[in-house]
């Protein structure tokens, strides 16, 4: 009966775990819609910008393959013309490091 007892615990505390890790991992998508979204969607400023500046295919960040880290920390951390720079307060470097890792990643784009 202890035994039971115990593994039932330990099955409550392990999924207590991975939902608390989970939530300190946020998702790279859910991270750059919220913090880059509102410009860099198909609607934004940003993707207005780039198109009118780099062209269509350059326009929308998330269906990009050449962009690259440390760009992208670059232009987050100094700003580039229209785009605010973020300070690490705004956006920390963890944040930065998951965005940069989503814009990267390789595999099927949507
Ligand atoms: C307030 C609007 C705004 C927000 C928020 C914003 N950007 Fe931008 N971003 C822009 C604009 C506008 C440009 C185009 C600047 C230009 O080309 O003159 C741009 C350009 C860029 C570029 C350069 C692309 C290239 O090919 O040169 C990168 C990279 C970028 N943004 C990343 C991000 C990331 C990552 C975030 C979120 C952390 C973000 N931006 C949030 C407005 C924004």
């Amino acid at each position: 009966m202890r035994a039971m007892n115990l593994v039932a615990v330990a099955a409550v505390l392990m999924s207590g775990l991975s939902t608390a890790a989970a939530a300190a991992e946020p998702d790279g998508k859910a991270l750059y819609a919220r913090r880059c979204g509102i410009c860099h969607f198909a609607d934004g400023g940003g993707t207005w910008m780039l198109e009118r500046r780099l062209g269509k295919s350059q326009a929308l960040l998330e269906s990009r393959a050449d962009l690259q880290a440390p760009y992208i920390r670059l232009i987050a951390r100094r700003g580039l013309n229209g785009m605010p720079r973020f300070t690490r307060v705004e956006l920390p470097d963890s944040d930065l490091e998951i965005i940069a890792a989503y814009l990267t990643r390789s595999g099927p784009r949507p």
